[in-house]
């Protein structure tokens, strides 16, 4: 990361695979082990995906985040798409309005360390997920 942060446009669907590859060159670069990058990398990928499903289009942000005895990459997704209005549904494994498996939202959850989501119906979605470097 030249600058502290960076983002993705997400239109297409190939940009999905853009966000991927950026995803992992950055926890690369941040110092994650080759399992925390493909980790990082998937998560990335199903926020993407689910951004250019469901919302048409949006940002993957990245940003480096430290405090005094560790760092780790910040992923926040964003979109005004059409909002989620009951997030612990979502959150649940199965769950899908698209007839997909339902199983990104909350495998983006285990994936990472930290995870957020804030959504208003008919104002956006925004999701945040930390991951830590291990010492
Ligand atoms: N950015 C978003 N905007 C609006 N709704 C969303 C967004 N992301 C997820 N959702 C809603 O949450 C549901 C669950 O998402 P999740 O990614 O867990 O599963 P899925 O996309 O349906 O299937 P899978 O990701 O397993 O292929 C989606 O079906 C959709 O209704
Ligand atoms: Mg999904």
């Amino acid at each position: 990361m030249n600058s502290q942060s960076s983002y993705v446009n997400i239109q297409k669907e190939w940009d999905i695979v853009g966000a991927r590859h950026v995803a992992r060159d950055l926890a690369k670069s941040l110092g994650f082990g080759t399992v925390d990058q493909a980790r990082i990398a998937t998560a990335v990928s199903e926020l993407a995906r689910n951004i250019y499903l469901y919302a048409k289009n949006g940002q993957v942000h990245f940003e480096k985040i430290e405090s005094m005895e560790r760092k780790g990459l910040r992923i926040k997704a964003m979109d005004s798409g059409p909002g989620i209005g009951d997030i612990g549904e979502v959150m649940q494994d199965g769950f899908s309005t698209s007839g997909g498996l339902g199983a990104g939202l909350p495998g983006v959850k285990r994936l990472m360390d930290d995870f957020v989501i804030k959504s208003e119906l008919g104002e956006g979605t925004t999701i945040i997920a930390n991951k830590w470097v291990r010492q």
